[in-house]
């Protein structure tokens, strides 16, 4: 667990930065999970869309470690301790692994449409747990914001997912 260390920021309750310092891991916890799980897909998706989709989850994979790592800054500088080992990534974990291996893209996507609505939903979720503090609140809507064109991106490599 994050400890508070320092009152880093002036104006927020120590309790509130308990708080968010645990909701920052937890969605820390979740982007590393979806950057590893978006590289496994690139290597096992086949299909006739192969290459526009394995190259579509490369740059998925760039802004989701960058999310990640935006993530991991917040909490230090609010006075926390990410956590980014494996081992605690799977002691964490309150979400199945993803279901598939080497595989048609249609059932990719499909399982990616779900990965992303579950980040998304647990994004949103810590949006509202982080009202007292702003600008994590700004950080987590700008990725939330990310993630939804995402899985927009996704949704519309199939036409009946298409919003
Ligand atoms: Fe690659």
């Amino acid at each position: 667990m994050s400890t508070v260390r320092t009152p880093a920021i002036d104006g927020l309750e120590l309790d509130s930065v308990r708080e968010i310092h645990a909701v920052l891991q937890q969605r820390l916890n979740s982007l590393i999970d979806l950057a590893l799980t978006l590289k496994h897909v690139h290597w096992n998706v086949i299909g006739p869309n192969f290459i526009a989709i394995h190259e579509m989850l490369d740059e998925h994979v760039v802004e989701v470690r960058s999310m990640s790592d935006a993530l991991a800054e917040r909490l230090r500088v609010l006075g926390g301790e990410p956590i980014g080992t494996p081992q605690h990534l799977v002691s964490q974990r309150t979400w199945s692994d993803y279901p598939l291996g080497r595989a048609e893209s249609d059932l990719h996507l499909h399982a990616l449409d779900s990965v992303y609505s579950g980040i998304i939903l647990d994004h949103r979720e810590a949006i509202a747990a982080a009202e007292p503090d702003p600008v994590t609140e700004d950080l987590l809507i700008s990725q939330t914001a990310t993630l939804e064109f995402f899985q927009w991106l996704v949704r519309s490599h199939v036409a009946k997912m298409v919003p």
